[in-house]
């Protein structure tokens, strides 16, 4: 068994009278890929804004590296080591993919200065690094052709690729994804779990991946944790957990994501292999 990156315990959200995330547990091992599935409004992207800092919860402890993770600003959890995608797509269009990754690179490199751990190197061989650097990204993740192309006019699978790249190219211990297949076509969405599986085998990156799509879950989930109302309705492996009679009715009973769920069973042989 491996070691937890990420322990979340009793963590509960209220917002006014709603609670969003009630009395809610999930440990995510180092190295894993962790995926947080659940109906619309069953409060995924609230756990993971409490991760990064965008929700301060009610109550509950969350554990990174070690560290009490409530007590350090969000400013400074991508400091430690916590990257993110957004549920909506945020890109520079006008850029070029290159030049995304590199905007992403220098603004975790300003947050460490501006920090005072870090003096300023030589500009030129920072750039140089940088760019390499990026490079190297783009091309374990199968999108080296795209890196001079201006990033709006990419298929939309591309630029959700892009947004993910974006994330891992600071190299986080944690990658926190929101719906990276959202809108995604499905031969994209292969090519997705492909670029996840390589970057956890050859980086070794954790992710933690809110999805609807359930063949990118299949396809990449070491395990997987079901959200419903706020609260753990269960958890385990993909196959086990994803064909659990409970957790199919919680999503039929949802409008939302009905039809993926009830696709796993038929497309989990393709996407296995
Ligand atoms: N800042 C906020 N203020 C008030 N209510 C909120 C806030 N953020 C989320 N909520 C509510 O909390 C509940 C959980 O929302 P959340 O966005 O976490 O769901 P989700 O599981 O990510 O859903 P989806 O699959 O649709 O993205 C919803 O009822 C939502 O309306
Ligand atoms: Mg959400």
């Amino acid at each position: 068994m491996t070691d937890a990156l990420l322990t979340i315990t009793d963590l509960t959200v209220r917002f006014g009278g709603l609670v969003a995330v009630d009395r809610f547990d999930l440990t995510v091992p180092s190295g894993q890929i962790v995926a947080l599935v659940g109906p619309n409004g069953a409060g995924k992207t609230t756990v993971l804004n409490c991760i990064s800092g965008f929700v301060t919860p009610t109550n509950g402890a969350i554990q990174f590296a070690g560290r009490d993770l409530l007590r350090l600003p969000r400013n400074q959890r991508a400091r430690v080591g916590i990257g993110r995608t957004f549920q909506n797509l945020q890109l520079f269009a006008s850029m070029t993919v290159l030049d995304n990754l590199l905007t992403a690179q220098h603004s975790a490199l300003r947050a460490t200065i501006l920090g005072g751990l870090l003096p300023f190197g030589p500009a030129r061989a920072e750039d140089a690094r940088a760019r390499a650097h990026a490079l190297a990204t783009l091309d374990l993740l199968g999108l080296a052709h795209y890196a001079h192309q201006v990033a709006g006019t990419l298929p939309f699978g591309a630029q959700k690729l892009v947004g993910v790249a974006r994330a891992l190219v600071v190299r986080p211990q944690l990658v926190l994804l929101d719906e990276p297949a959202a809108g995604v076509m499905h031969a994209d969405v292969l090519d997705l779990a492909a670029s996840l599986r390589r970057w956890r085998d050859e980086v070794g990156t954790t992710l933690l991946l809110v999805e609807h799509n359930m063949s990118l879950v299949q396809a990449v989930a070491d395990s997987v944790t079901v959200l419903d109302y706020g609260r753990k309705l269960a958890e385990g492996l993909p196959q086990a957990v994803l064909s659990d009679p409970a957790v199919l009715e919680a999503y039929l009973g949802s409008d939302g994501a009905a039809s993926d769920a009830t696709v796993v069973a038929e497309e989990a042989p393709n996407v296995a292999n």
